[in-house]
């Protein structure tokens, strides 16, 4: 028998309420596809620059590849208005095929903001309306938004602006319960989030302070929404996906899980993966106490024979040590 959804995105299926956040810089192909096989029900690409694609810059093609299995795939689009969004899916949907088209309104870096996209967009609402109208118009994939709070504490207009893309035929909203003035900093308000989820039809996802597995239970009680995102707290515990805290990860399994990883990264990114990788392995060593140097000889290396068999010498002692 065919399992049932646990929501639809449009008329997408979604298996799971466990959601990995899109992250600049660390939600790439081979960290979604992880995050995924360990229970992410989608995957959202790191944000795709509208003005990248038209000038068809190098960089952007890297951030939108995925595998077959990372499906449904979520396509978020940055840009500043309608036209310039429309005209860069229009080259890049039918090339990548995504099952979902979201929009970025939460973005808060300077270089975003400055030039009126991402969290920009939130101070004009009836500029989202206008991108959601016609993205819906023109794609027959269910178009979403990743919002915050507002641009600042004088300016919370998050209902209006989930009524907005509610209203120009938007399918889903992502709340992250932050304004663009607070960035990532200072605790993510739930409370609004149950707003946003209380006033509106179409399914509402919950985003922010999501670090453990008690926070995804405390989110859906006091939000009731459909589904939680989790960005950094899956940096260093992917199997938060799979309903783990970190310390709860059998050893054997976290050794397995960081070789894949790293293998993963050189494959995608060939020798610059070992660099790349560098964040990650931080995050996934942050809970043993591993002298400095020996930290620090680690995560400069450039070589991966190093990394691998520096990697299965600590966590084999560690299994035998621990059982
Ligand atoms: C390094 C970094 C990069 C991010 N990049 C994006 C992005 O490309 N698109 C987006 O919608 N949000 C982006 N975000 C915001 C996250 O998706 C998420 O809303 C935020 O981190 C709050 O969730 P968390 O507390 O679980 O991390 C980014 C956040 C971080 C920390």
């Amino acid at each position: 028998m065919q399992e049932q959804p646990t929501f639809l995105i449009g008329n997408v299926p979604i298996f799971g309420d466990l959601i990995l956040a899109p992250m600049d810089g660390i939600t790439d192909l081979p960290f979604r596809g992880l995050c995924r096989r360990l229970g992410s029900a989608m995957s959202v690409t790191e944000f795709i620059n509208a003005l990248d694609v038209l000038e068809n810059h190098p960089r952007y093609p890297k951030r939108h590849t995925f595998e077959p299995f990372h499906r449904p795939l979520s396509l978020q689009m940055l840009g500043d208005d309608a036209d310039q969004i429309l005209a860069a899916a229009l080259q890049l949907v039918p090339q990548v095929q995504p099952d979902i088209i979201d929009i970025n309104l939460g973005c808060q870096s300077k270089n975003v903001t400055s030039r009126g996209a991402g969290a920009a967009l939130m101070r004009e609402p009836e500029k989202i309306a206008a991108i959601f109208r016609m993205m819906c118009a023109n794609f027959s994939q269910p178009i979403t938004g990743k919002i915050r709070l507002g641009w600042d504490e004088e300016s919370l207009n998050y209902l209006e602006v989930a009524h907005a893309i509610q209203e120009s035929g938007g399918a889903m909203i992502a709340v992250h319960g932050r304004t663009r003035q607070q960035a990532y900093r200072g605790q993510a308000r739930w409370e609004p989030i149950r707003e946003v989820k209380e006033a509106l039809t179409i399914p509402v996802i919950a985003n922010g302070d999501v670090r453990t597995v008690a926070d995804i239970d405390r989110i859906q009680q006091a939000t009731g929404c459909d589904a939680v995102m989790i960005g950094q707290a899956a940096v260093g515990n992917p199997w938060i996906f799979s309903r783990m805290d970190r310390e709860e990860v059998p050893t054997q399994q976290v050794k397995e899980t960081i070789l894949d990883h790293f293998n993963a990264m050189l494959d995608f990114y060939g020798e610059r993966g070992v660099i790349t990788f560098r964040k990650y392995l931080k995050a996934y060593l942050a809970p043993y106490d591993i002298p400095t140097e020996d930290l620090l000889l680690l995560l400069k290396s450039t070589e991966p024979v190093f990394i691998r068999e520096w990697l299965k010498r600590y966590f084999d002692r560690l299994v035998k040590e621990r059982g």
